[in-house]
């Protein structure tokens, strides 16, 4: 493990949970003169590598935002052209990833994928459903905004109900009811490709996450990049609104 540690990494203070929005797959492809999609298909193979590199540090949870609610607006041809590269990862990766303890979970309105897909992410949640090691987070149809909405909707059902009085709704009433619910806050976000903005990743979660931005694409992004990604987390001060 050693010889591939490029940074100072302290295997004591690694984040549980880092979520990756991953971005830069278009920009990738432009840059190559090759059509967008060449860009996704780039960005799979990314996401073998940072999956294993995730399981190698002892990381507890990887989220992986793959498909926006927003992300609806692309050409036809590019939606299905991910839905496919969805289906074909899954079919060929969920042997492997359970070969290494991966344990896989969607966030997000999933079922309102193509019906391939929900059945691809069922099998492969079935599957992996026991394992103990990196829970991987597929952010799918996935919106901080509808997420928050959507759990809403549960709460006001159970006020009506008569299940739930409203003045005690509590904050962790609200985390329980989003797809994050299993899911503890993220220690680090990171965003590639240069954008730093959120682009509705994550809302309630992030309150207190740890911020990394980087200019490379998600294509180019790899193993050693997780590390630097890592090592500047490290040496944050996270004071969570209190003194230290
Ligand atoms: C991220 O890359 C992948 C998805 C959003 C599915 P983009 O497709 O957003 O790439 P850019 O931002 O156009 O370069
Ligand atoms: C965010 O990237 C969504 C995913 C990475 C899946 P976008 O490329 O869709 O975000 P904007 O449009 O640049 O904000
Ligand atoms: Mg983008």
């Amino acid at each position: 493990m050693e010889e591939k540690m490029k940074y100072d990494i302290n295997m004591e203070k690694m984040p549980a949970h880092i979520a990756i929005i991953m971005d830069g797959n278009g920009r990738w492809a432009k840059a190559r003169f090759l059509p967008r999609t060449a860009g996704h298909k780039a960005g799979v193979e990314t996401i073998r590598k940072i999956v294993k590199e995730a399981n190698r540090l002892g990381i507890k949870y990887l989220t992986l935002y793959a498909f926006s609610t927003e992300n609806w607006k692309r050409p036809k041809l590019e939606v299905d052209a991910l839905m496919n590269l969805l289906v074909t990862y899954l079919r060929g990766e969920v042997s492997e990833l359970d070969k290494n303890n991966v344990k896989i979970n969607v966030v997000g309105d999933y079922k309102k994928l193509p019906e391939a897909c929900v059945n691809e992410l069922e099998k492969a949640m079935n599957i992996t459903g026991d394992n103990t090691g990196v829970n991987l987070n597929l952010a799918l149809n996935y919106g901080g905004r509808n997420d928050i909405k959507n759990a809403v909707v549960e709460i006001a059902a159970m006020c009506r109900d008569g299940k739930l009085n409203p003045e005690d709704i509590t904050e962790d009433i609200i985390k329980n009811h989003l797809s994050t619910a299993e899911i503890p806050d993220p220690d680090l976000v990171i965003r590639t490709s240069g954008e730093q903005r959120l682009s509705n990743f994550l809302l309630w979660d992030v309150a207190y996450s740890e911020f990394y931005y980087t200019d490379i694409h998600w294509p180019d992004f790899d193993e050693e990049e997780l590390q630097k990604a890592v090592y500047s987390y490290q040496n944050r001060d996270r004071r969570f609104g209190g003194v230290k």
